[in-house]
């Protein structure tokens, strides 16, 4: 196989536009650099998955992090694959698996063909080949060589504007949305189960039931809208199959929170905009201030509060059964894992200053214990945020 590097590495680009065959294996932007990613690869050309999809989007060599532009809505049912330059870490493996054996039933309308022959039966759920692993390395690979955008976007909470007036135009639009990019994973009518949703160890949530874990306000509260508009565009990076729609239109997020909201009778007929009153601002100062926190201080924190008994010593997560626990989310479904804090794309809840503090003040669900009263002071919420933001070896910075 030859390797083709075509993009120097100074090359500017201030479009943002791809550049010619930049994404290219062997150029700068992916570099395969374990045996699966490289099998990967020849999976890749043997599919002939090239037919449909392109590799030319790139990062950009500087400024802030440019992430693909979305499908666009008159695209949809075509038969032509977005360019896949910039795969790498934008979804989780889980959500290619599940995307591989039946693409219609993960994005609704979609024409790419189902690839069932990368996976065995073996009773219950369709079990991955060594093949369609490698697929999956090769693609998390994709652009990351240089800079991980994804990562970088991840470190930094979502701007969110005002809501809009929640009259019934509103509500018609993020319905309609609704059905066409949510109701695949989270059901119809909000309850989780989709028919994407068995695929996946970390399930949709029950939207109908309104328990929320990624939010702003204290324990057993409802999430304010804030904290919806951000999950929606954020979605849980690579750990878990929740997607990130930051290329929908500000406007149209704002239809889906509503959407979202009317699906749960504790929520419904609330409108936009008031749930925001519950939610509780950062403490530890938001992004410039994390920065300044003291390693070593946040690292003995991390020791006397036990975050490794759940967490492993090296931040890396754990399986339920391997820490002994019985993890139940706040609908009492048994949690899988705890989190990975080791790369900003497999924080579900997102890697900023402020996500960490959310969830270390206000817990995770009912798995995930608030420390609120553990914490002495703003100094050590910001010591500790430091260092659980030095686990995250992710970047290529
Ligand atoms: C007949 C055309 C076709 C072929 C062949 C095809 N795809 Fe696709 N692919 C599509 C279309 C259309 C979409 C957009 C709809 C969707 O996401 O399912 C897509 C979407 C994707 C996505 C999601 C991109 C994103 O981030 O939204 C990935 C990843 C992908 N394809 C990988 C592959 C791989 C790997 C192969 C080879 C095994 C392959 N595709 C073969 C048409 C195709
Ligand atoms: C491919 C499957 C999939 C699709 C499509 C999907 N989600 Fe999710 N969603 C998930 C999963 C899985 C979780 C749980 C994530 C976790 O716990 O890390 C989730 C979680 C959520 C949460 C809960 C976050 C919290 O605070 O607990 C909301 C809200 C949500 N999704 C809304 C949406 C909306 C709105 C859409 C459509 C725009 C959508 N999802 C599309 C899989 C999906
Ligand atoms: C009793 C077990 C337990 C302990 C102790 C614990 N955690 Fe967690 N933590 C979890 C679980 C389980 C989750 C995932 C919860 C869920 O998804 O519902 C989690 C989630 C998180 C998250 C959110 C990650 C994401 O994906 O966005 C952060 C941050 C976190 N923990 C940090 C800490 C820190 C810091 C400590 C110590 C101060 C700590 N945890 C102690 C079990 C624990």
């Amino acid at each position: 196989m030859v390797a083709i590097v075509l993009a120097p590495a100074c090359s500017v680009d201030r479009s943002g536009a791809p550049g010619p065959g930049a994404g290219t294996p062997g150029g700068r932007d992916t570099v395969l650099s374990t045996d699966s990613e490289r099998a990967g690869e020849a999976v890749y050309r043997a599919e002939n998955c090239a037919r449909c999809h392109t590799l030319f989007d790139r990062p950009r060599p500087y400024g802030p992090p440019n992430l693909p532009p979305g499908p666009a809505l008159k695209d949809a049912g075509s038969r032509v694959g977005p360019d896949l330059g910039l795969e790498g870490h934008r979804h989780s493996d889980e959500w290619h698996f599940a995307h591989f054996y039946a693409p219609a039933a993960v994005v609704r309308g979609s024409r790419m063909p189902p690839s069932r022959h990368l996976f065995r039966a073996s009773g219950g759920l369709p079990v991955p080949t060594r093949g369609a692993a490698e697929l999956v390395a090769y693609l998390q690979a994709l652009g990351r060589g240089r800079r991980d955008v994804w990562a970088e976007w991840r470190r930094r909470d979502p701007d969110v504007p005002p809501a809009p007036v929640a009259d019934r135009g509103l509500l018609d639009r993020g319905r309609e949305l609704y059905r066409r990019h949510c109701a695949s994973c989270h059901g119809d009518r909000g309850d989780g189960r989709g028919e994407a949703a068995d695929f996946f160890g970390i399930r949709p949530r029950d939207l109908a039931a309104g328990h929320h874990r990624f939010k702003s306000t204290p324990p057993g509260r409802p999430p304010a809208d804030t904290d919806l508009f951000r999950t929606i565009t954020l979605g849980s990076g690579t750990g878990a199959a929740m997607p990130a729609f930051y290329w929908l239109p500000q406007r149209d997020r704002w239809a889906l929170v509503l959407a979202v909201k009317e699906l749960a009778p504790a929520l419904r007929g609330t409108g936009l905009g008031v749930g925001r009153d519950g939610a509780i601002p950062p403490a530890s100062g938001g992004a410039g201030e994390a920065e300044r926190g003291d390693h070593a201080a946040g690292r003995r924190l991390w020791d006397v509060l036990g975050c490794a008994s759940c967490h492993g010593a090296d931040g890396k997560g754990m399986s339920r059964r391997d820490a002994g626990a019985a993890w139940a989310d706040a609908a009492g479904a048994a949690v899988p894992r705890s989190s990975d804090l080791t790369h900003a794309c497999a924080l579900r809840a997102g890697a900023s200053p402020e996500a960490l503090e959310r969830s270390i003040l206000l817990g995770v669900g009912a798995a995930m214990p608030s420390y609120a009263d553990s914490l002495p002071d703003e100094a050590s919420l910001r010591s500790l945020i430091a260092y659980i933001r030095s686990l995250d070896k992710g970047s290529r910075r």
